[in-house]
């Protein structure tokens, strides 16, 4: 996803918080004194602990959020942040947080797209896993041990310092953190040959509700599945991954071909919703939609940029395309042959010849609010159909907005629907994200663009996947549905949960129950356990 317009937003660090400070500082201040004294580790804690009074608090809180909605002065604040150096600063977070009734957000790349992982409507506190970011590549055995903090970036530049013939099929956006990311699956331009992140997830260690630190052996194979796609924030706090390396070749294909309406983009995007999921698994070609001004003066139309990666060279891309996609008319002068970890940088929208350090930067260059949804498709759109979508992209809210169709079928509909909690596989042609972005502060332009993005979404129901209407849980939409305040319902998570997982909820729910009953690790939408008073109901 890349950012359209940009602007700085400056910290506004007003109010620094929406509720009762004076309520909770007695908890507060236990809270920080079992931190400090009885963590087991107060030699080092302290190097780690901010409250509103380290004249750092402000950047290391505004540091990773990676959407500005969520940093306003009505944002609500951490009470306090940990950033650990250390696992045993984790134990003693969760361990003094339980004990002080504290709730935790635990953030490792702050991309959640309604920022969950920094913004809780209760006193809380942020363990920011920023410096626990180790990334340890074993070639030889192509795996490789990634913490939480580390981005997907790091984790490519890593893989290719060591070996460029090796890869991983995790995200396009450089700067999105493992722990999130592989939690909620993780797709980037391999999906359709090696399918997500978290399909190739061999190990993890992870810290319990009591403080314990568990491995695949000793968490069980239960608790293994759930990490895998269950989305952050409900099972755990993930301290790192292990890994299985893909093979990649040394010279790829890549290329972005756009046309507008005027070129025939209906006729062409319709086309390719037949043939995307279809071509061979080395060939990933997804579209982005835009509005962007015509040739004719003062006039708007819908640019389709095909944008796409051959794990190959142009020789043989040239001829496959000609015979499953020639309405395209790709021609040799559109293709770029890179090596592998080169198309990451393009697909990030770097230009060629940049070096492959901005692989190490962690700052995001989307420098506007945005909101985004998300939806499944299992038969084509026809035309009447996508025009529907064109008029709404010329109302004036939609002047930044965009809309990506990522092909799937290849490995993706191989795997079971079971094998992880993510569900969408076999039967699915593309995913949609739609995303709208605004420039203007304050709250008017916000509603009115999100308003825009729930009109387009409640435009496309007849269109996408049914009963239930699919969502990708890393693309995070709150307007699926939530949690309620205090205890959590299971009837009432089945709604959103459905449509993240299908079928695999209850499991999920299932594994939340024996992991973690009392529902420490909450938010507006982790996985509930069933509550005592829910089975006493007999439901
Ligand atoms: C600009 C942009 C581009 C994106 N591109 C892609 C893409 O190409 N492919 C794709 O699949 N997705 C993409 N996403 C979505 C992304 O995968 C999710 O937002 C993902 O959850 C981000 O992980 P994070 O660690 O950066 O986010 P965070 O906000 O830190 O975490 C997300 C969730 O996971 C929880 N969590 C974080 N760390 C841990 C941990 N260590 N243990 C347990 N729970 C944890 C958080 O509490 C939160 O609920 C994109 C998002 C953005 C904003
Ligand atoms: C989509 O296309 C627009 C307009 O060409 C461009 O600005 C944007 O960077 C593209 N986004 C992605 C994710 O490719
Ligand atoms: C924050 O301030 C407290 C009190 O001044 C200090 O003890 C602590 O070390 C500071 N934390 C950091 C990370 O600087
Ligand atoms: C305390 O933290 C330091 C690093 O910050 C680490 O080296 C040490 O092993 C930790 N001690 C315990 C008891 O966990
Ligand atoms: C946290 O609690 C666990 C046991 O539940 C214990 O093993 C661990 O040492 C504790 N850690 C700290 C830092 O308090
Ligand atoms: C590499 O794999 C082999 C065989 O599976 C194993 O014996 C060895 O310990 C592994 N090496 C490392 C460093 O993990
Ligand atoms: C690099 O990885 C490939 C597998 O993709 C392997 O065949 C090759 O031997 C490795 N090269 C080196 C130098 O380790
Ligand atoms: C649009 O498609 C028609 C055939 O359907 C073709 O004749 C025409 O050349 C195409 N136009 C462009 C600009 O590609
Ligand atoms: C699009 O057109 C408008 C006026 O019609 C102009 O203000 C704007 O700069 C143009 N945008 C681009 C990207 O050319
Ligand atoms: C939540 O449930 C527990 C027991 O299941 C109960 O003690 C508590 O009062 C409930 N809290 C709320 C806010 O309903």
């Amino acid at each position: 996803m890349k950012p359209v317009g940009s602007s700085v937003f400056p910290f506004a660090f007003a109010l620094l918080l929406s509720f009762s400070w004076a309520t909770s500082a007695h908890t507060h201040e236990n809270f920080l004194q079992c931190l400090t004294l009885g963590s087991g580790n107060s030699s080092t804690i302290s190097e780690v602990i901010y409250t509103p009074s380290n004249s750092s608090y402000s950047s290391v809180l505004q540091f990773s959020i990676q959407n500005p909605r969520f940093s306003t002065p009505a944002t609500p604040k951490p009470l306090v942040i940990v950033t650990p150096s250390h696992v045993s600063h984790i134990q003693a977070a969760i361990n003094c947080s339980r004990t002080h009734g504290m709730q935790v957000r635990v953030r490792s790349g702050g991309h959640d797209y309604e920022g969950l992982s920094y913004v809780s409507d209760v006193p809380f506190v942020l363990i920011d896993l920023i410096d626990l970011r180790s990334v340890s590549v074993d070639a030889k055995n192509s795996t490789a041990w990634v913490q939480s903090g580390a981005t997907i970036g790091e984790v490519y530049y890593r893989i290719a310092e060591k070996n460029r013939t090796l890869g991983f099929p995790g995200g396009i956006a450089t700067t999105l953190g493992v722990g999130g990311h592989f939690s909620g699956g993780g797709y980037g331009t391999m999906l359709r040959k090696y399918g997500l992140a978290a399909d190739n997830i061999i190990d993890a260690q992870l810290v319990d509700v009591k403080g314990r630190i568990l491995d695949r052996g000793s968490m069980g194979e239960d608790l293994f599945w759930a990490i895998r796609g269950g989305g952050g924030g409900s099972f755990g706090i993930i301290l790192a991954w292990k890994i299985k390396l893909v093979h990649v070749p040394s010279t790829v294909t890549v290329f972005t071909v756009s046309r507008n309406l005027e070129q025939n983009a209906t006729k062409l995007v319709h086309r390719w919703q037949y043939v995307a999921a279809k071509l061979h698994e080395d060939l990933f070609i997804r579209v982005n939609l835009t509005s962007v001004n015509s040739s004719q003066e003062g006039k708007r139309t819908i640019q389709a940029s095909f944008n796409s990666l051959y794990l190959g060279r142009i020789d043989k891309l040239l001829p496959m395309m000609q015979q499953s996609f020639p309405e395209l008319g790709l021609m040799r002068e559109d293709c770029i042959e890179k090596s592998w970890i080169e198309s990451i940088l393009y697909f990030e929208g770097f230009p060629s010849g940049e070096s492959l350090n901005v692989l190490l930067k962690r700052t995001l260059l989307i420098g506007a609010p945005f909101k985004a949804k998300s939806d499944y498709v299992q038969e084509p759109i026809p035309e009447l159909g996508l025009e529907g979508i064109w008029k709404r992209f010329s109302e004036k809210e939609a002047e930044s907005a965009l809309i990506l169709l990522t092909p799937y079928g290849g490995r993706m509909s191989e795997i079971a629907e079971s094998a992880t909690p993510f569900p969408h596989r076999a039967g699915t042609i593309y995913k949609i994200q739609y995303v709208v972005y605004w420039e203007e502060e304050e709250t008017a332009a916000s509603k009115r663009h999100i308003s825009w993005i729930r009109r387009l979404y409640s435009y496309m129901a007849p269109y996408v996947s049914k009963s239930p209407r699919g969502a990708y849980v890393n693309y995070r939409d709150l307007d699926i549905g939530t949690n309620g305040k205090g205890n959590t319902s299971y009837r009432r998570a089945r709604i959103w949960g459905n449509k993240y997982f299908k079928s695999n909820f209850d499991r999920l729910v299932h594994v939340k129950t024996v992991v973690d009953p009392a529902n420490f690790f909450k938010n507006k939408q982790s996985i509930p356990p069933f509550s005592s008073g829910w089975k006493k109901r007999g439901a």
